[in-house]
């Protein structure tokens, strides 16, 4: 059975936002971009650099690593450059009550 685990109150997150999430030994980043949330690895695809700390393209719904610039997409944590050539998994999220949720069944099920 699906389980949400909660996040923060959606009125924490402002548009451009990349936020870390940790759940047991899972890097999460969530992200809001023109008022669209998101949630993937934050554990960069090519080598270890934290795309929390990385850059948002808004407009593009991207994020770009500050290691070396791969950018993937918010949606489906496509890389759209090399040197990335593997996609971030993406993980379910929903707002209720204001509060934002993942859905734990897929953190599980990495
Ligand atoms: S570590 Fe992210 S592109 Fe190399």
């Amino acid at each position: 059975m699906a389980e949400w685990i909660k996040i923060c109150e959606i009125g924490s997150l402002k548009n451009g936002d990349l936020v870390d999430f940790d759940y047991e030994d899972k890097k999460i980043l969530i992200a809001k971009a023109e008022d669209e949330l998101y949630a993937t690895d934050r554990i960069c695809t090519h080598a270890y650099a934290d795309l929390s700390m990385g850059f948002m393209n808004e407009s593009e719904k991207t994020v770009t690593c500050p290691l070396h610039m791969s950018s993937f997409k918010l949606a489906d944590g496509i890389p759209q450059n090399l040197p990335a050539e593997q996609p971030l998994r993406k993980y379910n999220l929903k707002v209720q009550d204001n509060w934002v949720y993942i859905l734990i069944d897929d953190l599980k099920s990495i």
